[in-house]
């Protein structure tokens, strides 16, 4: 594959993870270049960081089509066209195409803001997920950056690093604290599967 690898970033929200990518890349971290920005949302805020940047930007909403399988045919089209070779998951909230997903094996990455396995899975995202670590009494918890397969938050581990809990925590306040380390290891996970090292880490 051809460096700087194209690829496109998949948004439902804020965006602080592609807006990560976006810096990783201009400063030649990451040898990415983001064709695209995928929003399940027409009013996600990423997608103003992507028109900051001069990103061309795709509103994906399952909903506009007439049947799953033309709106499935719309996205790969629109892949296809921006040359997409990589995708990575940025907060995005909507399941991805059973289509997508096995046109895109081992190059589709997704970021959780747990130590995967424990806390993922459907109904595990945003303030539930450290909800559910803080009534664990868990003393630590962290982020995760895997491959994505058919199944929610489950395929291999590319990176993961941990971040203790601390006494007095909100799930803000966890959330936040992950967060700074969602935007360190996403861009040195992506780094590695573009060039091949698909492995797992442990940071
Ligand atoms: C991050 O915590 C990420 O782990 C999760 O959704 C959040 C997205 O935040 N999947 P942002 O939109 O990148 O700021």
């Amino acid at each position: 594959m051809n460096l700087p690898a194209k690829l496109a970033v998949f948004i439902s929200g804020g965006g602080t993870n592609l807006q990560a990518l976006i810096d990783s890349a201009k400063a030649g971290r990451l040898s990415a270049q983001i064709g695209l920005v995928v929003s399940s949302r027409n009013d996600a805020y990423g997608l103003v960081r992507a028109q900051n940047e001069g990103i061309s930007t795709f509103v994906y909403r399952a909903q506009d089509y007439q049947t799953p399988d033309e709106g499935t045919e719309h996205l790969l089209h629109i892949l296809e066209e921006y040359d997409i070779e990589y995708i990575a998951l940025a907060g995005y909230l909507k399941m991805i195409p059973l289509a997508v997903i096995r046109k895109y094996k081992d190059r589709i990455v997704n970021i959780h803001p747990a130590l995967l396995p424990r806390y993922g899975g459907k109904g595990m995202y945003g303030h539930f997920v450290h909800e559910a670590v803080l009534a664990s009494g868990d003393r630590e918890s962290g982020a995760t950056v895997h491959i994505v397969d058919e199944i929610y938050d489950h395929g291999r581990i590319l990176m993961q690093k941990k971040v203790p809990v601390n006494p007095g925590d909100t799930p803000d306040s966890l959330a936040e604290r992950i967060l700074a380390v969602e935007h360190q290891i996403y861009s040195e996970a992506l780094e590695q599967l573009i060039k091949g090292n698909i492995k797992s880490w442990k940071k």
